[in-house]
């Protein structure tokens, strides 16, 4: 039987998400919104491009959760996006209110599903879905490492010439202002970036990485990124329904790792067939304690916020 994967939220993430999900022949998809006709429509384009693609998965829109029930995968993207000015913190009031109604449902109709949650702000959006839906700790995580190391890898990638694919280059903590792109272990196949680029040049990728979702909306105006978040959420959720054991950052529930306990934030996971199999703990610099500190601090200021 194909996997089911559903994805809430027919915005620019959810169908790209969609899209990509059908071309990395993932399983059937459905795209669920509240707009009537906005799904519909989407999925129904999608679906015509199978024959180009060479995808046989369907791909059906809907407005009703029962359509989503027995899903292998969920991927939350539903909730308003950033706009100039607007900092993630500011969406959080609304989104909490939609994320909370979506997740609930969702776990409702597909108790045994694993749960990607991509709303921003993220860390305090996957925490809310956790306690909505009530999912145990590894069968929940928050897609934004995914996407911020690849930021990070395209910076370092142009900066030394060489090809993106190639560089292996780690984000940590809050999927926000304080995320902590890994300099020590960056490396391109395994030569430190440090041996590679001047350090001042390094720390204007890692600043520019830290804000790389804001140039966008900067650019953008009326919206935030979906290229790369899109196919970010769909990496991951192939790693699961493919139980590929990939190594990938993502906003997991910590109890103890890194001496941290009792809020979401990016980590190295090992993605499989049991979702969080586990989550790679290692020694930590002092800098790089403080730094993760800061975004503990910051995760637990959003994640009070929510009231969940
Ligand atoms: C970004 C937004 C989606 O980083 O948070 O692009």
């Amino acid at each position: 039987m194909k996997n089911k994967i559903t994805i809430i939220g027919a915005g620019n993430v959810g169908a790209t998400a969609a899209h990509w999900a059908l071309v990395r022949k993932l399983g059937n998809v459905v795209l669920l919104d509240v707009m009537e006709g906005i799904p519909q429509g989407k999925a129904l384009d999608l679906w015509e491009s199978g024959p180009l693609h060479g995808f046989a998965g369907m791909v059906r829109g809907s407005n009703d959760y029962a359509d989503t029930a027995g899903s292998d995968v969920v991927i939350i993207t539903a909730g308003l996006a950033r706009k100039p000015g607007m900092s993630r913190d500011d969406l959080l009031s609304k989104n909490v209110a939609i994320v909370k109604s979506c997740a609930e449902e969702a776990v409702r109709h597909s108790p045994d599903c694993f749960m990607i949650v991509v709303t921003n702000p993220i860390d305090a959006m996957v925490h809310t879905a956790f306690k909505a839906g009530g999912l145990a700790r590894h069968r929940i995580v928050g897609m934004a490492g995914v996407l911020d190391s690849a930021r990070y890898r395209t910076f370092l990638a142009e900066a030394i010439g060489v090809a993106p694919q190639d560089v292996y280059a780690p984000v940590m903590g809050i999927h926000g202002d304080n995320m902590l792109p890994l300099v020590r272990l960056a490396n391109v196949a395994g030569v430190p970036v440090t041996d590679l680029l001047p350090a001042a040049e390094i720390e204007e990728i890692v600043k520019r990485t830290q804000m790389g979702g804001i140039e966008i909306v900067n650019h953008l105006k009326t919206g935030s990124a979906f290229y790369t978040p899109g196919l970010a959420a769909v990496e991951m959720a192939e790693a699961v329904l493919n139980d590929t054991r990939r190594v990938l950052p993502c906003a997991a529930y910590l109890e103890g790792e890194f001496g941290i306990s009792g809020c979401f934030l990016g980590v190295p996971v090992v993605l499989g067939a049991g979702g969080v199999e586990r989550i790679l703990e290692f020694a930590l610099t002092d800098a790089e304690r403080a730094a993760l500190e800061l975004s503990v601090q910051a995760v637990s200021k959003q994640t009070a916020a929510t009231g969940l």
